[in-house]
């Protein structure tokens, strides 16, 4: 009798501490609202599937769920500078920017090309790639949800950002100190590298 009491009780308990972690997912970002701002509000830079068709505009699709949120969190603070997307995030609240941010993560997936890469691509980028090998891993799919992919992410973007890091335009406490190691030689050799060496592939 107690043995059976014990055992409910245990089920009643699990069931209890299942369904929180199933709210708490669900809690993180809608996806389907996501959809909706993306579709309202991104499409018009980021493209209709969050690849943007402007060498300076960035992909979206498929890249971190958690560097999202902390690029539109830094938007929204003013931390990182952009005249694009300061009014876009002035409109979002921080639900919106969880959903939008769960749609883009879900929406696509980086795949990993390296196979395919040019020999010359690969050998004006091998000096410096180690540096960046710890976080962004050689086929540039990172290993941490707070690194953003960067293969298959638009070049010229690529080699804008890391220009921004080494004035000081953009400021991160990681890649501040990486960008003062490169030349602008290596930020084109990298950048190229790193757009070519992944793939997006819309789900
Ligand atoms: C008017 C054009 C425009 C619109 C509309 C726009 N963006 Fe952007 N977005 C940009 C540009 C340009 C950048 C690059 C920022 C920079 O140069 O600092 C950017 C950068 C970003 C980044 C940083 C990406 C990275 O890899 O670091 C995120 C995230 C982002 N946008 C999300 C969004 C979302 C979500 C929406 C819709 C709610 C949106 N953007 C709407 C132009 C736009
Ligand atoms: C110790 C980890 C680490 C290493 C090593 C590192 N990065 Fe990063 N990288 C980061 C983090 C973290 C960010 C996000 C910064 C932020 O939040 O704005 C980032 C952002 C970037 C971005 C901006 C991407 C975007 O979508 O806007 C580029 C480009 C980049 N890294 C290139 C490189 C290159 C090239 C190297 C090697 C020379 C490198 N990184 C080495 C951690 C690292």
């Amino acid at each position: 009798m107690t043995l059976l009491r014990t055992l409910i009780i245990n089920k009643i308990f699990l069931t209890i501490v299942l369904s929180c972690v199933a709210w708490n997912v669900q809690a993180s970002g809608d996806i389907k609202k996501g959809q909706g701002i993306a579709k309202r509000v991104c499409a018009a830079c980021h493209g209709k599937q969050g690849i943007s068709r402007a060498p300076v505009f960035p992909n979206l699709s498929g890249q971190k769920e958690t560097y999202l949120i902390k690029q539109l969190k830094d938007f929204k603070a003013g931390t990182r500078a952009s005249n694009n997307m300061e009014g876009v995030v002035k409109n979002l609240s921080e639900q919106d920017i969880s959903d939008v941010a769960a749609f883009f993560a879900s929406h696509g997936q980086v795949q990993d090309n390296s196979a395919k890469i040019s020999k010359s691509i690969v050998k004006k980028a091998e000096a410096k790639l180690n540096i960046c090998m710890p976080c962004h891993n050689n086929n540039g799919i990172s290993s941490n949800e707070q690194y953003p992919n960067l293969a298959g992410q638009k070049d010229r973007y690529l080699q804008k950002e890391l220009e921004k890091f080494k004035k000081g335009k953009r400021k991160d406490p990681i890649m501040t100190g990486i960008a003062a190691q490169l030349n602008k030689n290596d930020m084109k050799n990298l950048s190229k590298y790193f757009s070519k060496v992944g793939k997006i592939s819309i789900k």
